[in-house]
This record gives C-alpha cells, sequence and structure tokens, in this order.
C-alpha cells in the first residue's frame, strides 16, 4: 500500500482529552524508526487545540483514508477548531475505539494508526532554512514535531 500518497490527499488527527474527542486534518507526515521504534511523526502548529490534548495525553490516533469518501469532512476537520466545533458531532462520524491507546479512531475505509508520544520538539526558528521561513512560518505560529510509537496499525 502506498500510505505516503494517500495521507497527501489528508487524514484525521485524534485526540481525547478530558473525555472529549477532537480531530484535525493532516497531510504531512514521517513514518521511520527511531530507537528500534517504528514512529509517525506529526507536525502541530502553536494555534491548534489539539496540541494542548497532544501535550497532555501523549496519545493519537491518525486515520488515513483509502479513498475520497471524506473529502468534505477533511475540508472541515482542517478549517474548523474543536475549540469552537464538536467535530466529531458535526461531521457525524461514527468511531473505532483504540486497540492499544484511549483514543478512537474515525469508522471509514482506512488504516489507521495508534501513537504513543516518545519525543517532543518544537522547532527553532532559527533553524529553518530561510525560503521555508518565508513560506510557511510568516506569521510564526511555528510546529511542534510529535514521534509517535506507533503501537497498533491496522486496515479498516
Ligand atoms: C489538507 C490539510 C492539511 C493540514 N495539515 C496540518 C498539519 O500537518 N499540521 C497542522 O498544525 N495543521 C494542519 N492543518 C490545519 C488544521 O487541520 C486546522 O487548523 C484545524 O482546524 C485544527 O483543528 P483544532 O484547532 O481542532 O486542532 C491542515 C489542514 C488541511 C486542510
Amino acid at each position: 500500500m502506498d500510505i505516503l500518497s494517500h495521507l497527501k490527499k489528508g487524514a484525521f488527527l485524534t485526540t481525547k482529552h478530558n473525555g472529549k474527542v477532537n480531530t484535525m486534518t493532516i497531510s504531512w507526515g514521517n513514518i521511520g524508526i527511531e530507537w528500534n521504534e517504528d514512529v509517525f511523526i506529526t507536525m502541530v502548529r502553536d494555534s491548534r487545540y489539539t496540541k494542548n490534548a497532544l501535550d497532555e495525553t501523549g496519545e493519537f490516533s491518525v486515520t488515513v483514508p483509502l479513498d475520497d469518501s471524506m473529502k468534505k469532512e477533511l475540508v472541515f476537520c482542517g478549517t474548523k477548531s474543536g475549540r469552537d466545533f464538536d467535530k466529531i458531532k458535526e461531521c457525524g462520524f461514527d468511531l473505532i475505539d483504540g486497540k492499544v491507546v484511549d483514543v478512537p479512531a474515525i469508522k471509514c475505509h482506512s488504516l489507521v494508526i495508534e501513537c504513543k508520544v516518545i519525543y517532543t520538539q518544537r522547532m527553532e526558528e532559527v533553524l529553518i532554512n530561510p525560503q521555508m521561513k518565508e513560506a510557511f512560518y510568516n506569521s510564526g505560529d511555528i510546529h511542534t514535531l510529535y514521534h509517535g510509537k506507533i503501537v497498533a496499525m491496522y486496515e479498516v
């Protein structure tokens, strides 16, 4: 399966904090190996409601749709914040319980990746290539990299 080409079209990064499930769209991410562990690295900007949940719980799931059935929902979850909307309700999502983490995934034809954060690093502005800084960080809003150890991965 060509995971990266599906991820590029958009995926749901889901968190659960104080019992509240929230999801946001991502289309960037890294899959690799660190300290002999399989990892998924996600980049989350300071302004995202999701960031607080990640910092507090250290757990997330990534739902990578394998068809185009979630196009509308990916736009909604990529433009509206969980601060203002119950996105799960607004999108009418069914959820599936995580197998290992206490975070559900979005029920759809997808690849689900469950992760526990093992390394967190806010990007250092001075280390960003000037062209990238100009293109992506004009207004600040820096990304934090969350390196999630993959604790379960399965197709739904
Ligand atoms: C296609 C697409 C990809 C996105 N990728 C990211 C990303 O990798 N990191 C990020 O911080 N925001 C990304 N966003 C923006 C967030 O999904 C958006 O700001 C969302 O409303 C944040 O939700 P939250 O405030 O509930 O966390 C993306 C948006 C779209 C439409």
